[in-house]
């Protein structure tokens, strides 16, 4: 529990900032599983700070995003693909072809391959080694919703009615939020061998007590995570005022 969420943030890029220099002292690839939406945000500007400070070069970084809207253009100011370029991608010197963001405009009988596709690249780089995480008021983590399994993986899934309304100001109105969304699944997250999961705000305190007091279920999916052995909730006070 930090003191604001612009010490955690800090906090969360300095870790990340640390496990890539790390992986490049050894020569290898750091795998990132990559967030979009309003918490990662402060993480992304410190990366790209680091990066013009010439403290860090995501050179050998390969990401990985939880998920994207479907149906939707990545040139759309909606679509997640156009966030990620916006708040970190276009700053830093990551190569595009190691940028992974789950395709919205895809044809239906194209998304099963395509997400069996997109497992099977994260397991092609060796897993994901830090996986970033927020969560919805529904505890959902990417946008596996209430019902999703543990052992779920990448697949096109509907939006609750409460993910939807939180988007409405984002989309100008709720009739405008796309109905289903690509995600990771809660197995796919758990294979991560790090998870760090981020909140802030009085907004997200209820959702927070139950997903760390909370018992362990689907219809409260980021309980899941109570079970992998190397997960942080990164929390700001008023997040973390309802915990016991
Ligand atoms: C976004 C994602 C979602 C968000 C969650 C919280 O890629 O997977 O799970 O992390 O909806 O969104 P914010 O940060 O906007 O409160």
């Amino acid at each position: 529990i930090h003191e604001d969420s612009n010490n955690a943030s800090l906090f969360v890029a300095n870790e990340i900032a640390s496990l890539i220099n790390q992986k490049q002292k050894e020569g290898k690839k750091a795998v990132i599983g990559l967030a979009t939406g309003s918490t990662p945000t402060k993480v992304y500007e410190y990366l790209v700070n680091f990066h013009k400070e010439g403290r860090l070069s995501f050179e050998n970084v390969v990401t990985f995003n939880l998920d994207e809207y479907f149906p939707m253009e990545p040139d759309s100011i909606h679509s997640y693909v156009r966030f990620m370029h916006e708040h970190l991608f276009d700053h830093i010197d990551i190569d595009p072809q190691n940028v992974h963001i789950p395709k919205g405009n895809l044809e239906n009988h194209e998304v099963r391959q395509y997400c069996l596709d997109y497992e099977e690249k994260i397991n092609n780089v060796g897993g994901i080694d830090i996986q970033v995480l927020g969560i919805g008021r529904t505890g959902h983590i990417g946008f596996n919703e209430p019902g999703s399994s543990l052992n779920s993986k990448t697949r096109l899934v509907r939006l609750d009615g409460v993910t939807r309304l939180d988007a409405a100001s984002d989309f100008f109105g709720e009739e405008n939020v796309p109905r289903k969304a690509i995600t990771m699944g809660v197995g796919t997250i758990m294979s991560a061998n790090r998870i760090i999961l981020m909140a802030w705000g009085e907004g997200k305190a209820d959702i927070i007590q139950q997903a760390v007091e909370g018992e362990i279920k689907e219809s409260v999916p980021a309980t899941f995570l109570q079970n992998h052995t190397n997960c942080d909730f990164v929390l700001d006070g008023a997040s973390a005022s309802f915990l016991t």
